[in-house]
């Protein structure tokens, strides 16, 4: 399945700056992930760093904690998300709006190109080739994303209601570590680890993913074409997988760093 269409992943991540950090904990959870596989290997000390799809801008605060002494670029193609990082990142903190398949920026202007749970809505080899050219000989690169076992009990639910796809075609981490080797990276590392969140109910699960903007495939509302029914049948299949902390929904994990 191809992604949905660029100007409406954008515009909904746009209208979700506001709701977003409320929301973001499997997200906050994952940079941690990201920055302790990226410790103890940054030597020496990036001076400049990309936070590649910033969102609000909670990597780049945590990129300036670890690296106070660094200038960071956060770049986000939704105008509200970067404008919301210029109002909450650490100041000094450079802002653009941007694509980052197609960065505005030189050849070898960066030490680091870090980028948490944005990959997913791209497309991987695009972004790893622009991503190794922005790079500076032995800069550094972090990304976190998806893999397909993400929202396996939401898929499960849907499977009992209809036969199309509602939630992202998540890359498989061979996929995204053969296209970080193919856009000339090296020392590729892969890590994968399932996280799992729990939600009172069903529309608090959904309201949760709208809030941080991932809903570009309908997942994240009540979905527009589903009537009473269905959605009474989608509700009544996820409540069977509901475990003792209530309804279960899955994260996989992938994290890659890599060398240029
Ligand atoms: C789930 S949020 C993650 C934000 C942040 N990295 C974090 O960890 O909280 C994904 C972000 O990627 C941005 N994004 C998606 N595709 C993008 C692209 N091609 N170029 C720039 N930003 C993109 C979205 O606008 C959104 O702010």
């Amino acid at each position: 399945m191809s992604l949905p269409d660029k100007q409406r992943i954008r515009a909904t991540f746009a209208r979700a700056a506001a709701s977003y950090d409320a929301a973001a904990v499997l997200q906050r959870e994952v940079c941690a992930r990201l920055l302790a596989r990226l410790d103890a290997a940054t030597e020496p000390p990036p001076a400049h760093i990309l936070d590649a799809g910033c969102g609000t801008g909670y990597g780049a605060g945590l990129l300036h904690a670890r690296w106070p002494q660094a200038a960071i670029v956060a770049a986000d193609f939704a105008a509200t998300m970067a404008a919301t990082t210029r109002r909450q990142a650490p100041a000094g903190t450079a802002c653009a709006v941007a694509d980052i398949e197609a960065l505005p920026f030189a050849d070898a202007t960066f030490d680091l190109w870090w980028s948490s749970l944005t990959v997913q809505w791209c497309d991987a080899a695009t972004v790893l080739a622009e991503a190794a050219r922005v790079l500076r000989g032995d800069g550094r690169l972090a990304l976190s994303t998806l893999g397909d076992g993400t929202f396996a009990e939401l898929r499960t639910a849907f499977a009992a209601v209809d036969r199309h796809r509602h939630t992202l075609d998540f890359a498989a981490a061979e996929r995204l570590a053969e296209a970080a080797t193919a856009a000339g990276l090296h020392d590729v590392a892969l890590a994968r680890e399932t996280l799992t969140l729990h939600y009172p109910d069903l529309k608090a699960l959904l309201g949760a993913v709208k809030a941080i903007g991932a809903n570009a495939l309908g997942a994240g509302r009540r979905p527009g074409m589903m009537g009473k029914a269905a959605w009474q049948a989608l509700a009544a299949a996820y409540e069977r997988q509901r475990d003792a902390d209530g309804l279960p929904a899955s994260y996989d994990v992938i994290l890659l760093t890599a060398r240029k």
